[in-house]
């Protein structure tokens, strides 16, 4: 009953548009290619149709959801006021990923924020999801297009998998660009804060708007702004382990557990650079492997990883080892997205006393 429709990404088909533009004002939900990952949309003023966002996901209703716009006339309706930040922030990355908080007008109902008084904006930079909006006439509230706790989907067939039969209908634009979410920005108060990182870098928000804070929840022991962040998102059904440490260091731990895990019958996945994956060549054979790509080449990691994700769960991996990356630049989010992945395990798995691994 979920209808699958395969659209051009740069050229997409009328047809399809109209049909998931009628869907929406119809009350349905539609998922839809953004240029981070798949979206699950409804129209954000109908109540009833946020709803069933929710309920297709299986998504804790104390997660509040983004609504998309697809022009600046479509903000001001959903907001108190613009912050003067968040004029130059739009200015500079809209369309794109990032994602602004405002303080919410009465129009939003607080399904979509979760009761909070505050809502976050994005306007999406992928012409199909654009013109959606657009044809639909009516902000888009959409969370990624994934079941509740499994990675964000970045390409159709990802949201078919977790989906199926729950929704209507489906775009395939093909694989996302950025392939992680969008940078979640509070302008709020006088220091603005990264909520969640994301397509859009620290280092690139401070070059437009000057100091920008990481969230403090986002690492130490408090809790997280962006209600979300408080989940184990993103996390794959096999046991995630990051490795840490220079690259030398890394390669050898990477080696001697995954030796010491095969020797117990554990069916291990590598998700590694390039660089470390030359160096391992010849020396071990896992059971699934998956390069993300140069060291160097961070968005290219982020491009990969949650479909990385994916195909190891295929492949009937039960622990997937994952290299440290750089975290500058979009290694910020990487990061972020793999640490969460890693629910904290490091270097071992939990069942594992790092002494058995001595040699
Ligand atoms: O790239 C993206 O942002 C994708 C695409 C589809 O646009 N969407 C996405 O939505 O990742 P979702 O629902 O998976 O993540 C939204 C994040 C959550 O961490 C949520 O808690 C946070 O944004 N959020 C939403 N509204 C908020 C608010 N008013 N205050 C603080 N955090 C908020
Ligand atoms: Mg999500």
């Amino acid at each position: 009953e979920t209808e699958y429709i395969i659209v051009d990404p740069l050229k997409p088909d009328q047809n399809a548009l109209k049909k998931g533009a009628r869907l929406l004002q119809q009350g349905e939900v539609v998922a839809f290619p953004t240029e981070t990952v798949y979206g699950l949309g409804a129209n954000a003023l109908d109540v009833q149709a946020v709803k069933k966002i929710y309920l297709a996901k299986g998504r804790p209703s104390d997660n509040p959801l983004i609504v998309h716009v697809a022009d600046r006339e479509q903000l001001i309706p959903l907001v108190k006021e613009v912050p003067e930040k968040a004029y130059d922030l739009i200015d500079k990355f809209w369309p794109g990923p990032l994602t602004l908080i405002f303080p919410k007008s009465a129009l939003v109902p607080g399904e979509v924020t979760a009761g909070l008084d505050t809502v976050a904006v994005r306007m999406p930079k992928h012409p199909v999801a654009l013109a959606l909006i657009k044809e639909a006439n009516v902000p888009v509230a959409a969370p990624s297009a994934n079941a509740s706790g499994k990675p964000s989907p970045t390409e159709g067939k990802h949201v078919w998998a977790d989906l199926n039969g729950k929704i209507p209908l489906v775009l395939d634009g093909g694989a996302t660009k950025v392939g992680v979410e969008s940078t979640v920005l509070d302008v709020t108060g006088d220091l603005p804060l990264i909520l969640r990182p994301g397509g859009v870098t620290r280092e690139e928000l401070q070059s437009t708007i000057g100091p920008v804070e990481y969230d403090p929840g986002l690492t130490e022991k408090k809790v997280p702004r962006a209600p979300g962040m408080k989940y184990t998102h993103y996390s794959p059904e096999a046991d995630v382990v990051l490795i840490t440490g220079e690259a030398k260091e890394r390669k050898e731990k990477m080696k001697r557990l995954f030796l010491h895990l095969t020797q117990e019958g554990k069916k291990v996945a590598l998700l590694l650079s390039e660089e470390t994956q030359k160096e391992m060549t010849g020396q071990i054979v896992p059971y699934y492997q998956e390069v993300l790509g140069s060291r160097q080449d961070l968005s290219g990691i982020a491009h990969r990883l949650f479909s990385a994700f994916r195909n190891c769960d295929l492949s009937g991996a039960e622990i997937i080892l994952i290299e440290e990356f750089s975290h500058q630049g979009m290694g910020a989010a990487v990061m972020n997205r793999i640490r969460k992945a890693a629910g904290g395990v490091q270097d071992a798995p939990l069942t594992i006393d790092m002494g058995d691994l001595d040699d």
